[in-house]
């Protein structure tokens, strides 16, 4: 069993992965083409260039994942693959090959939630560092360019069980950011370039109010709100209102002009485009956010006696919320993990991890699954 080697196939977003992993803890290989010079001209991702992008890269992908484990298809004990939440097209891409390579391999096929895989990323890192001894119940914050998601873990036989206790109510974390890059015509994605940006910029000079981060929970019907809800809808349109009080649309435009001239975007060639008012916004945008998810999740963590934290999804790549989380959470006693910078943000081994639980279960997908975008964990 422990020489079980599962293909992870990853396509959901706008990430083409796949990886090999063994037993749920080694990392053999993880390959991601990402699509983001596609999708960057139209500031997000664009559902039906994503499914077309994918179909270009999945099997040089595969092939690649499994020429690096030093793997053919044969020697692979099964695959497994993302059945959602997530762009229906592009599921159904990845779908479509995981299912006609099991069927051709005779092997069995898995299905991964990639909400689950997120919280794998964690506990594959760990275990790929040594013998890692978890207390439950485990808080998970999936916090991504989708998802901005509470869930309290508990163990079971072969894997772990979820509750949902908190979810954004409008936009995601991530898509917050990438938003706000997008209209301060800093390009897309906007989690990477903030996340540097906030470093030259006062976190203190714009106050968001309360009611920008805490919207009432008009709209949502009853039975989908949750204990500890989010929103980030609020505090976009707070930064574009002041970008239109402050002048600031003409600078705007200046920056979103010259960074189409330019072959690579890096913060080399956006810092000095930017101003101070720029820099204090962004800074102060990120202040914002980080405070709201780590005060939330703190609390979610006190009431539910959590015994441990988990922070996954792209947007735990940032570094103000990984110190934040770090600092507050050593205050009371919680031992908090993240993945990798790089099992952050969507990866295959992620869904290849994931997948072993499933396998010692022999918990092995019926032939006529098909994705869906809105799958629930549980
Ligand atoms: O997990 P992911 O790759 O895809 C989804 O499942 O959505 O997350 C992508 C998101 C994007 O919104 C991106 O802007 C954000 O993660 N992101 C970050 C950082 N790196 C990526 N957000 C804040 N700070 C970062 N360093
Ligand atoms: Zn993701």
């Amino acid at each position: 069993m422990k020489d079980t080697c599962i293909l992870g196939i990853e396509t959901s977003c706008d990430e083409t992965a796949a990886a090999v992993v063994r037993a749920g803890e080694q990392q053999l290989s993880s390959v991601v083409s990402s699509q983001i010079a596609t999708h960057r001209p139209y500031g997000g991702v664009v559902p039906e260039l994503a499914s077309r992008e994918h179909l270009r890269a999945i099997v040089p992908v595969v092939r690649q994942a499994l020429a690096e484990a030093g793997h053919s298809y044969r020697s692979i004990d099964a695959v497994a693959v993302t059945q959602g939440p997530g762009l229906a097209g592009a599921l159904l891409v990845g779908i479509s090959f995981a299912k006609a390579l099991a069927y051709a391999l005779d092997k069995p096929l898995i299905t991964v939630n990639h909400l689950e895989g997120h919280i794998h990323a964690v506990l594959l890192d760990e275990k790929q560092k040594g013998p890692f001894a978890l207390s439950f119940p485990v808080l998970a914050l999936v916090v991504s360019g989708g998802h901005t998601h509470l869930f309290l873990a508990e163990e079971r036989e072969h894997g772990w069980k979820y509750q949902n206790i908190g979810r954004t109510r409008d936009d995601a974390a991530g898509e917050a950011y990438d938003k706000v890059a997008k209209l301060l015509g800093l390009g897309y994605p906007g989690g990477p370039v903030i996340d540097t940006l906030a470093k030259s910029g006062n976190p203190r000079a714009v106050k968001f109010g309360l009611t920008q981060i805490k919207h009432p929970n008009r709209g949502t019907p009853r039975q989908e709100q949750t204990a500890y809800d989010f929103s980030f809808s609020g505090i976009k349109t707070a930064v574009l209102r002041y970008v239109e009080l402050e002048g600031m649309r003409e600078s705007v435009t200046a920056r979103q002009e010259a960074l189409k001239g330019m072959p690579r975007l890096t913060v080399e060639n956006i810092l000095p485009l930017c101003d101070k008012k720029t820099l204090d916004l962004v800074a102060s945008f990120q202040r914002a956010v980080v405070e709201d998810l780590v005060s939330k999740t703190l609390e979610a963590a006190r009431e539910r006696e959590a015994r441990t934290l988990f922070v996954t999804g792209g947007v735990a790549a940032n570094s103000e919320l990984r110190e934040t989380f770090v600092g507050e959470a050593a205050n009371e006693g919680l031992p908090v993990y993240f993945p990798s910078r790089k099992l952050s943000t969507d990866n295959a081994a992620m869904i290849a991890a994931a997948a072993y639980p499933k396998w010692l279960a022999r918990d092995f997908a019926e032939a006529e699954f098909s994705a869906e975008a809105s799958l629930v964990l549980r």
